[in-house]
């Protein structure tokens, strides 16, 4: 299965995640902390981060959907499934595979705070640049990409494509 032109390498990602869990096990060190994967998307993210981390994590999901089945952003953020665990107290990283509109990150702040964590803090795959449409301040990115349209390491178009082990570029005209 081929999409597009590659972006971003499975060695460049590989490469870049061991570095982004040394930042967070350098960062969290002596705490305990709680990965909060955003599903569906985050999921090969999540794992191959996770495996970088040498602090104490426990693990969450949250599901939310803002694109449904379009290229462009909706606006519209919806909790399909909610946390298990209580944050109260907790240091929370909440991991993405992208931040674009940055709607879903502000959403996912915004109520999680509420809840009062000690710390919460997004990790990003993909910060694309420029496309921002809320103040988003997100920790740890991966890499800052243009407008695009990728695909790949957990990213989909229409559920498909989510599976390649690299960030690629849908070619619209195949
Ligand atoms: C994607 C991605 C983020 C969100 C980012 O999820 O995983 O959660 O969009 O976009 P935003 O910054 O414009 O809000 P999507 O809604 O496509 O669901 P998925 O994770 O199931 O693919």
């Amino acid at each position: 299965m081929e999409a597009g032109r590659v972006l971003i390498s499975e060695e460049h990602i590989a490469r870049r995640l061991r570095e982004m869990g040394e930042e967070i096990s350098r960062d969290y060190q002596g705490e305990t902390l709680l990965v909060v994967g955003v599903l569906r998307g985050a999921f090969m993210v999540m794992a191959d981060l996770a495996r970088h981390i040498t602090v104490p994590v426990e693990f969450d999901f949250m599901a939310v959907s803002s694109y449904g089945m379009s290229t462009k952003t909706s606006g519209v953020v919806r909790i399909l499934k909610d946390l298990d665990a209580e944050i109260t107290d907790r240091h929370v990283l909440l991991v993405e595979d992208i931040v674009d509109s940055g709607l879903t990150y502000d959403y996912l702040l915004r109520t999680l705070r509420l809840r009062g964590p000690a710390s919460i803090e997004m990790a990003t795959l993909l910060m694309k640049e420029g496309m921002q449409q809320v103040p988003v301040e997100t920790k740890y990115v991966g890499f800052t990409i243009g407008p695009e349209f990728v695909v790949g390491y957990g990213l989909d178009h229409q559920q498909l494509y989510r599976n390649l082990p690299y960030i690629g570029v849908l070619d619209e005209h195949a």
